[in-house]
């Protein structure tokens, strides 16, 4: 019974946790289509090369979002400044199409609760930058383009970082569009730079409290604080499940390997006794015979016959 039921429960831990972190990732991306959605309505007989400033839904007031549409030639030609972004030449997109949307998102306060970063604490928003097709202004839930720059990379300049607390080393952290979490350098103090699309910002390793200048340090001295506050609520709760999996995962483990510790023991266990019992009837085939008052087998001297040897070993 027991060992599969304790392979269940740490199963069902393990992926647990696998969901709760794909969660985050799915929230992302509903959030992408949702601004895409928003950022399209910004364009109402639109210029094309002109940056328009989207409305974003009450419900994410704090974020900012803006579209530019271009033809893709004149993007790989000449490239583009949109915000904090500069976009060089040679950027080209995947699937081709004729005219592309880029959608520019400031995440402002939210940036913790839709990309909260374990360890780390956010010195600039994230931004990010996303490029559609420009065929149907009004479609939603359209796939991204993929853009790719060739040989000079895009960059990404920051303004009004937070001050970086001392000793400690700002870097760039790029999230691609599944999910998955880049780090590199900072270049001249402010910038990222990048060959891709995503989600980009400035973060520093927060091992101490990092102390804040924006509001109080919470209870339980978190060392989350950002430039976005209430978001690290999500991610204190987010920590909380993480620390529980690991301790639930850790005793599972634990027991796991205890079972398996006593199986392999009753194991040997059974063999050894197997083995007995199939000596013993080996024994009587030879005739026991009573040496004192135990028995044993009375043909010692044939032991080395051939035939009786193979049957003897398994
Ligand atoms: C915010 O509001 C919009 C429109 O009212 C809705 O579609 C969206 O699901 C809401 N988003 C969140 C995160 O609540
Ligand atoms: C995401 O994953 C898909 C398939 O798993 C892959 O084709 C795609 O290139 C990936 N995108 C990024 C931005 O890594
Ligand atoms: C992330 O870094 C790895 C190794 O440094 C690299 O192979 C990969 O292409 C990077 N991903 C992105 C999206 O930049
Ligand atoms: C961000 O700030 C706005 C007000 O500026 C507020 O309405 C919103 O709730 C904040 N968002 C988060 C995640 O705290």
């Amino acid at each position: 019974m027991n060992f599969h039921v304790v392979l269940s429960i740490w199963l069902f831990i393990f992926l647990t946790s696998i969901t709760a972190q794909s969660q985050t990732t799915s929230d992302a991306r509903a959030l992408d289509a949702l601004l895409q959605d928003y950022a399209f309505r910004a364009f109402v007989r639109p210029r094309t090369g002109v940056v328009y400033d989207g409305v974003v839904p009450s419900n994410l007031t704090g974020t900012r979002i803006s579209g530019v549409r271009l033809r893709s030639g004149s993007l790989r030609t000449r490239g583009v400044t949109f915000n904090e972004y500069e976009i060089p030449t040679g950027v080209v997109e995947q699937p081709y199409v004729e005219r592309l949307v880029l959608v520019y998102q400031n995440l402002g306060n939210w940036s913790m609760t839709y990309y909260p970063l374990q360890g780390y604490s956010y010195l600039a928003p994230v931004l990010g930058l996303l490029a559609y097709d420009a065929t149907d202004l009004s479609a939603q839930n359209l796939p991204e383009l993929d853009i790719r720059a060739s040989d000079q990379p895009i960059s990404i300049r920051f303004s009004n970082l937070r001050s970086i607390p001392d000793g400690l080393v700002p870097q760039c952290v790029l999230f691609d569009l599944n999910g998955s979490v880049n780090f590199s350098n900072v270049v001249s103090g402010n910038i990222c730079t990048t060959f891709r699309q995503g989600h980009f910002a400035i973060v520093v390793e927060s091992i101490a409290p990092v102390p804040s200048p924006v509001g109080p340090p919470r209870p339980g001295g978190a060392p989350s604080e950002g430039p976005v506050p209430s978001g690290a609520r999500h991610n204190n709760r987010s920590r909380v499940w993480i620390i529980v999996g690991s301790v639930l995962g850790g005793l599972a483990l634990l027991v796991l390997l205890g079972l398996l510790v006593l199986w392999v023991r009753k194991y040997r266990h059974r063999k050894k006794m197997e083995k007995m019992e199939r000596a013993a009837e080996f024994g009587e085939a030879l005739h026991m015979t009573s040496v004192g008052n135990t028995k044993a087998p009375a043909a010692m001297g044939t032991r080395t016959q051939p035939t009786l040897e193979t049957e003897y070993v398994p």
